[in-house]
């Protein structure tokens, strides 16, 4: 036998020596078992049967699946975001490299925006969303979660009541002020929509323990707490004021032209999905969301969304 196999045998003695398992039985096992193949791995079977329609309109597969896109790379920017929460050990490089990743899926995500905008039958669209009726985007959770990992809470509150929310404030108080509360409500009456209380229902508890468990190592925070000169690398900054700027302004804004092009289409002001006052909402001049106003000039947070549509200064 080669010295290589068996060095890798004596390896494997030992592992399965430490948990109490028979070696012989798992190289049996290896033995029997099929190869692995590409749709085991991608697990297609599962993944392309998900795309059920509730109507017969072409389009509302496209409207499906890219939503379904979306997910998936909320899912991916997600976990490079966990890489940097939970790294006790952070270097200017590492936090660098990884804030590239989640910039470069969120670039995808808001250059490929227009799947949306272009990619659909206006007349289609506006039957087959009277199915999807109260249904909205704003029920993704993920995209809720991304925020919340990426930033401190008060960024995060509706500018009308930041003066009232600090640290010490009670989680579920700041949940029921976050800036997309004013979204979920019915802008007549105050009133919290269908809409708002089923995804309240489902996500609110694991909400609130991500609030808690991100409070002190969402992105925002693991940049605050590194030393000054690693604070201040360039290369950093500009990844994060790139991040900041590709979710909270490109894509914002990519959104909102999407909705645009159907919800006014035909001289028409179609009410949203949701039901909220989105023209207003949507637009990050309104909300100005900045996860991180640190690393943003006065001037530059003044004239969020307003001078910066469409790029913004890479610093050097
Ligand atoms: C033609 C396509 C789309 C239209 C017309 C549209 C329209 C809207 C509108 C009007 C809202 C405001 C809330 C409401 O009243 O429903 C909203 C929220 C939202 N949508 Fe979309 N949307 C589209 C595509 C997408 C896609 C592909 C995603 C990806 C997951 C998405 C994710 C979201 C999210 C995360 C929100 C909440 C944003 C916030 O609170 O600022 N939307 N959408």
């Amino acid at each position: 036998m080669k010295k290589s196999i068996a060095d890798r045998i004596e390896k494997l003695q030992e592992k399965y020596d430490a948990i109490g398992q028979d070696l012989e039985t798992h190289l049996d096992g290896l033995l029997y078992s099929k190869p692995i193949r590409y749709w085991d791995f991608v697990q297609t079977d599962a993944l392309l049967n998900l795309q059920i329609q509730r109507t017969e309109f072409p389009d509302e597969m496209v409207f499906l699946m890219y939503h379904q896109i979306n997910e998936l790379l909320f899912k991916m920017i997600l976990w490079e975001m966990k890489q940097i929460s939970y790294n006790e050990n952070l270097t200017a490089e590492f936090f660098i490299s990884r804030l590239g990743r989640i910039s470069r899926y969120f670039d995808a995500l808001s250059n490929s925006f227009n799947v949306m905008e272009e990619g659909m039958d206006v007349a289609q669209y506006l039957k087959f969303r009277d199915t999807l009726t109260p249904a909205s985007g704003f029920q993704s959770a993920q995209y809720r979660m991304i925020e919340i990992c990426a930033t401190d809470l008060i960024n995060l509150i509706d500018y009308r009541f930041r003066k009232t929310i600090d640290r010490n404030t009670p989680f579920e108080h700041a949940f029921e002020h976050l800036y997309w509360q004013a979204a979920g409500k019915d802008y007549k009456t105050g009133k919290k929509t269908y809409l708002l209380k089923e995804f309240e229902t489902k996500y609110k508890d694991s909400l609130l323990r991500l609030m808690q468990e991100y409070n002190e190592i969402n992105l925002y925070d693991k940049y605050k707490s590194l030393p000054e000169n690693v604070r201040n690398d360039i290369g950093l900054k500009n990844a994060m004021r790139h991040l900041d700027y590709t979710i909270n302004i490109s894509w914002v804004m990519h959104h909102y032209n999407a909705a645009c092009k159907y919800l006014l289409s035909e001289g028409e002001n179609t009410e949203a999905t949701g039901g909220s006052d989105w023209q207003k909402y949507m637009l990050p001049r309104y909300q100005k969301r900045i996860f991180f106003p640190d690393l943003w000039s006065k001037d530059e947070i003044e004239n969020w969304g307003i001078t910066n549509l469409k790029s913004y200064k890479i610093l050097e």
